[in-house]
């Protein structure tokens, strides 16, 4: 029986502004704490930076219509805050705000609906010499200010908000771990940061809320795996719980109820910063919708004085793995997806789902990618599973439109439906990218048929 998803269903892609865009120091852009970040010695694979990356910026018209061609439906791109504001504040640069101006009229055109993330990463680098980025209090009226100033100018053609995305990213890389701008290594401020930018979110959705913008709705994007217990004893059962409560419920929950879960309270103690009980009540109910991006599921074992969570993840070695290491877990999305209706009862897109693998191009740059399809295919049937048992998911963004700038990872790493080549920059659909084509044409998908032709 094909599995054909419900008629509003929104079938798109996603990129990020400091992934594809490059055009780093063109038309008045300020530097952003990744363009400072990746010249350090040793900071980036191969030394790669984003300075020019896809050359999106210059590319764009050719990108939508590459979309249009596919059949995409809808886009979640984000903005590069110093793009439009150079030092983060204050004066804007018209010929910045004129890029995402057109590029959302292109996509208007084309017929492909936006999704407009707000902050995916790159942060304007004169807030992080001036006032230590997401480490001062300020940060969080300062985002607020560049959110209402994004949602007047394109809120008459986007309706799709994402203030952050992926927050625990930006704590965890950029101050547990230094492997991400800024590249401090404090756990204690990583739990500030994290403190604002949940504050952020909370003053952006204010002034989001203050304009009564007719049908519009604002979410953000969180990264989050599923948690099988280990065995079935009840303490790594409580294992698995505490770990989802600890990675989607730290961002989640002070978005959604007003505050930490009661675990990371207990646990953590005065690492994590507390809420006063305005930003509580303002924070409360700040959410329209949960973005989600899904790449794979842990087992948990209750481990007995492992840091405060008391927390192991068990290797699963016996399943096949990503070229990022990152084992092929389907299943957990679904289950993953039942957690969080059940728990918080919003709306969800998935707003990344895809895998990094090894690509081999012809010479004509075409790559035959069958693990990718059947990768995307499985996912997309525990999205279907979860959909027709109630879950209210209204889309799914592959990860990504095409092939580029994974982070500290630099080029290496191709997650695209359709290939970038880095050095002539010239485009081509992978096979991944015209089943994804086909899929949307069905708006489904044909389970009995091979992964190479799975609609
Ligand atoms: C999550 C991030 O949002 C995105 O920027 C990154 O490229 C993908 N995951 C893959 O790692």
């Amino acid at each position: 029986m094909a599995m054909r998803f419900p008629d509003t269903f929104l079938w798109g892609t996603a990129t990020s502004a400091y992934q594809i865009e490059g055009a780093a120091d063109v038309d008045g852009k300020g530097p952003s704490t990744w363009d400072t970040f990746c010249v350090q010695p040793g900071a980036i694979a191969h030394g790669d930076t984003g300075a020019r990356a896809c050359d999106h910026y210059h590319r764009y018209a050719e990108d939508v219509a590459l979309m249009q061609s596919m059949g995409i439906q809808a886009y979640r791109f984000s903005v590069s805050w110093p793009r439009v504001m150079p030092t983060g504040r204050g004066e804007v640069n018209r010929a910045g705000l004129d890029f995402y101006d057109r590029l959302v009229d292109a996509l208007c055109a084309a017929g492909i609906r936006p999704m407009v993330t707000l902050y995916h990463w790159d942060l304007p680098d004169a807030l992080q010499r001036d006032i230590g980025g997401w480490a001062h209090r300020d940060i969080a009226p300062i985002f607020a200010d560049y959110a209402e100033f994004m949602f007047k100018t394109l809120s008459d053609r986007v309706d799709l908000w994402i203030t952050l995305n992926e927050p625990w990213c930006v704590v965890d890389g950029g101050y547990f771990n230094g492997v991400h701008a800024p590249g401090i290594k404090d756990r204690r401020l990583g739990y500030q940061v994290g403190h604002n930018l949940i504050r952020a979110h909370g003053a952006a959705v204010a002034r989001f809320r203050s304009m009564s913008l007719d049908n519009a709705q604002i979410g953000f994007a969180v990264n989050t795996t599923f948690s099988y217990p280990a065995t079935d004893t009840p303490a790594d059962r409580a294992a698995a719980e505490r770990a989802m409560l600890n990675f989607a419920g730290w961002f989640i929950e002070p978005m959604h109820f007003g505050d930490y879960p009661d675990v990371m309270r207990e646990r953590l103690g005065s690492l994590l910063p507390t809420f006063t009980s305005e930003e509580t009540a303002s924070l409360r109910g700040g959410l329209d919708f949960l973005g989600l991006n899904y790449y794979f599921s842990d087992v948990v074992r209750h481990a007995p004085g492992e840091g405060e969570m008391e927390l192991a993840l068990i290797p699963q070695r016996d399943l096949p793995h990503t070229t990022m290491g990152w084992p092929i877990t389907p299943d957990g999305l679904r289950l993953l997806l039942h957690w969080l209706a059940a728990r918080y009862g919003l709306p969800i897109y998935i707003t990344e789902n895809g895998c990094a693998l090894d690509d081999v191009a012809d010479d004509a740059g075409r790559v035959d990618d069958p693990v990718r399809i059947r990768y995307l295919r499985d996912h997309i049937a525990s999205v279907y599973a979860a959909v027709q048992s109630g879950v209210d998911v209204r889309g799914y963004f592959a990860w990504s439109l095409m092939d580029n700038f994974e982070w500290s990872l630099g080029y290496a790493k191709r997650f695209g439906l359709v290939r970038c080549d880095f050095e002539t920059l010239q485009r081509t659909v992978k096979a991944s990218g015209e089943w994804y084509a086909a899929l949307i044409r069905a708006n489904g998908l044909n389970p009995a048929a091979r992964a190479e032709s799975a609609v």
